[in-house]
């Protein structure tokens, strides 16, 4: 197997979103990123095909080239590669049987909740169940009761533990999403219940003042319940006076400073409130959030706890970073 790009050993076995569904068409290459690693997507029939940007032969770029059937073309000498990855047919020598060699690196994809996932684990072909199950749950996806609309990709300029960690923080919501999500008169953040176990993290009862919690136009306390999952995926239950707001937000580690957040927003009421509100809110508080993400130095995430100060409210954040410390995460950290 040729060498990728980071050793990360958690991230490199963790499942992470590089597409919609909807962006990957038959017949089409999809270019794409995943910890510094040049990939390609294509799909054919009921095959979904994630590989190392890279022809074994000469190295051209295979998102380059084009589809042929059940084949990807390469777009140098024209070999042609079936789904499995094995070239079947050499142009220039239209008699010879292709070499083993003529391999493209493959990895693990997988279709979920509308999204491409990929697994850069080395693992030769197919998909078993239990790798599947390591996608991370998102709980609304069968409840009817909830309507459901995906936001993003959104890109940031840095390491995706900060922007999981920005997602966890509302005692910025006064000052960076003021009017939005918070009101620069209540700044105060109230104690809340941190639980860290082997696999996951639950912050529970986090009390904000939101100006207009559930686009009633009437302000109250709302409460967070929070639950990381995995190192760049958490996932949050709004309780608001109208009913509950959820958020599965999943990020992309493209490269060390650059991530893609994805998120799937579901509620249990404003069924008429028309989708391009809801999501121009979310774009608009994420663009609030981008920058300062962004300008936070360093750009990866610190992992040793003296590096920074800590503040009660940071109670969540200590938590994670700890737990990534501990389960022995590399790529986009310090
Ligand atoms: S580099 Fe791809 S066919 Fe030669
Ligand atoms: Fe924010």
């Amino acid at each position: 197997m040729s060498k990728i790009v980071t050793t990360d050993p958690i991230l490199l076995n963790d499942w992470h979103v590089i597409a919609k569904s909807e962006d990957l068409q038959p017949a089409t290459i999809l270019p794409a990123r995943l910890l510094g690693e040049n990939l390609l997507l294509w799909r054919t029939g009921d095959h979904i095909m994630a590989w190392k940007d890279v022809c074994p032969h000469r190295g051209a770029r295979l998102s380059l080239g084009n589809i042929s059937g059940d084949t990807l073309i390469c777009p140098y000498h024209g070999l042609a590669y079936d789904i499995t990855g094995q070239c079947t047919y050499i142009p220039a020598h239209p008699d010879l049987q292709p070499p083993a060699r003529a391999h493209v690196q493959t990895y693990q994809a997988y279709e979920l909740y509308d999204l491409i996932w990929v697994n850069l684990s080395a693992k030769a072909q197919g998909t078993t169940k239990a790798e599947k199950e390591n996608i991370p749950f998102f709980p609304e996806w069968n409840n009817p009761n909830f309507r459901k609309f995906l936001c993003g990709s959104y890109k940031y300029y840095s390491s995706g533990f900060r922007s999981i960690e920005n997602f966890l923080d509302v005692s910025h919501f006064p000052f960076v999403h003021d009017g939005l999500l918070g009101d620069h008169n209540r700044t105060a953040t109230a104690d809340y219940e941190v639980e860290v176990e082997e696999n996951s993290i639950s912050l529970r009862n986090v009390r904000v003042w939101q100006p207009d919690p559930d686009g009633t136009g009437t302000g109250g306390e709302v409460i967070y319940n929070y639950r990381v999952v995995r190192p760049l995926t958490a996932y949050f239950v709004k309780q608001a006076p109208a009913g509950e707001l959820t958020i599965f937000f999943t990020v992309t580690p493209v490269d060390e400073e650059e991530c893609l957040g994805w998120m799937w927003i579901a509620m249990n009421y404003g069924h008429d409130i028309p989708e391009a509100e809801l999501r121009a809110f979310q774009d608009k508080v994420v663009q609030q959030d981008i920058p300062i993400v962004e300008s936070q130095h360093p750009k990866r995430l610190p992992l040793d706890l003296p590096a920074e100060f800590h503040l009660p409210c940071d109670r969540a954040s200590i938590a994670y970073r700890k737990w990534l410390k501990q389960m022995g995460v590399t790529f986009g950290t310090v």
